[in-house]
């Protein structure tokens, strides 16, 4: 009798893809949980990367030769992918920027400053993560905007019935995130963009944490703006795009003043370029922008509903694994039963432990988690703690490390707790 030979998962055919996951840190083998940070870059990037810098480096729109058509022509190719990946209508829609901070302060700055009046309301949640918290602080500050933050429901997810009590007429943005980076939740962001354009508010979404890991679609969420970062999804750091619906961004006034925004200067005024470029103040992160274009590249041929599902597997086996430890408390809500509904991560607290030493410890068994805050201060405040562990997971993680995971987690729990004892 011939064995039934399973197929090989995701993760056993991308692996090959990312030799920084084949080290060792100290004499353990490296298991990287720390994707919601950052993900790790496959050979393809990391050879786009070195690609231009070996032979394509020039500046780009501006001179006349050879590199720097072709350099020209590798990043505004890259700008088409990232159009094609998130279905805009058209390449103008898409604005590079350093990472999804600087796009949130881009429409803060050049839409918020310009729009928002005293009383009108901008409404964020109480899980921002604090890219998309500040710089609304610093526009209500400025306008005198007021801002309104939706609460949790008892399962620690997006609370739509009290979002529904806090739109009015007042209301003329929504600010929030898609997944979070904390409670692990997918928020109902049609749901969130239909009842706001009901109110002729506008829409921001953060999806930093669903864009490299399902297929996001812009028009069928008809969300006003989008943004992400390039490192998240298999890109190099410094690089990250904005996503405007085309009116609206055509209505905005420029963000940062300097070359290649421009159409003409004179020495006491000028007028702005056409889209996207009228955004894109200096010299852009060239290479990393073409690099981002080789990740879309890779993610596509892996296929967005693929990594979603295989990441619904992990999700499950995770929080299996995790709910068997006594004491361990994972935020936000449960996934469903077949792994979905939720982002294959973790923040989770242990019942008198301290979150900083457990990952300290996990570190010499060659685990790396983050610790801390996670960029969502106002988030821990209200769950009544300082900080928590998180374990993230991505596409080239397997079954087996979650288990490895957990039984390290278990054991380095065991030592502090004999040593409290
Ligand atoms: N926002 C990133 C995180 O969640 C840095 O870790």
């Amino acid at each position: 009798m011939t064995a039934l030979t399973q197929a090989p998962s995701l993760a056993e055919r991308a692996r090959a893809d990312f030799p920084i996951l084949n080290q060792r840190v100290g004499d353990q083998p490296l298991l990287y949980l720390d994707n919601a940070a950052t993900s790790q870059k496959p050979l393809a990037v990391i050879h786009a990367l070195r690609d231009y810098y070996e032979q394509t480096n020039a500046n780009v729109h501006r001179g006349a030769h050879t590199l720097s058509a072709r350099a020209t022509e590798a990043y505004e190719g890259a700008r088409d992918k990232i159009a094609q990946f998130v279905k805009a209508t058209s390449r103008n829609e898409i604005v590079f920027t350093r990472n999804a901070s600087e796009a949130i302060n881009l429409v803060a700055n050049s839409w918020g400053l310009s729009h928002l009046q005293a009383g009108d309301e901008i409404i964020l949640s109480v899980m921002e993560h604090h890219s998309n918290l500040v710089p609304w602080q610093m526009v209500a500050q400025k306008t005198g905007a007021v801002l309104k933050h939706v609460p949790l429901n008892a399962d620690e997810s997006f609370d739509l019935d009290a979002y529904r009590q806090l739109l009015s007429n007042k209301t003329k943005l929504v600010a929030v995130v898609h997944v979070s980076n904390t409670l692990g939740c997918l928020n109902p962001a049609t749901e969130i963009i239909e009842l706001a354009h009901q109110y002729g508010a506008k829409v921001l979404l953060d999806a930093c944490q669903s864009v490299p890991h399902m297929a996001v679609d812009v028009q069928a969420l008809d969300c006003d703006w989008l943004v992400a970062s390039g490192h998240k999804m298999c890109g190099p750091t410094g690089v990250g795009f904005l996503y405007g619906k085309l009116a609206l961004l055509e209505s905005m006034p420029p963000f940062l003043g300097g070359g290649e925004m421009i159409q003409d200067v004179f020495l006491d005024r000028f007028t702005t370029a056409e889209l996207p470029h009228k955004f894109e103040a200096g010299t852009p992160a060239i290479g990393e922008a073409i690099a981002l274009g080789a990740a879309i590249d890779y993610l596509n041929q892996l296929g967005l509903d693929a990594i979603h599902a295989y990441e619904a597997e992990l999700t499950r086996h995770l929080f299996a694994r995790l709910g068997a430890i006594p004491g361990l408390r994972i935020y936000g809500p449960a996934p469903h039963a077949d792994g979905t509904g939720r982002a294959a991560l973790a923040a989770f607290n242990v019942e008198g432990l301290n979150a900083s030493d457990l990952a300290t410890l996990l570190d010499h068994e060659g685990v790396a988690i983050r610790t801390g805050h996670h960029c969502t201060q106002p988030l821990h405040r209200l769950l009544g703690v300082t900080g928590s562990a998180r374990a993230s997971l991505y596409f080239y993680n397997t079954l087996a490390e979650i288990d490895r995971f957990a039984a390290a987690l278990q054991e380095t729990i065991e030592f502090f707790q004999s040593a409290l004892a």
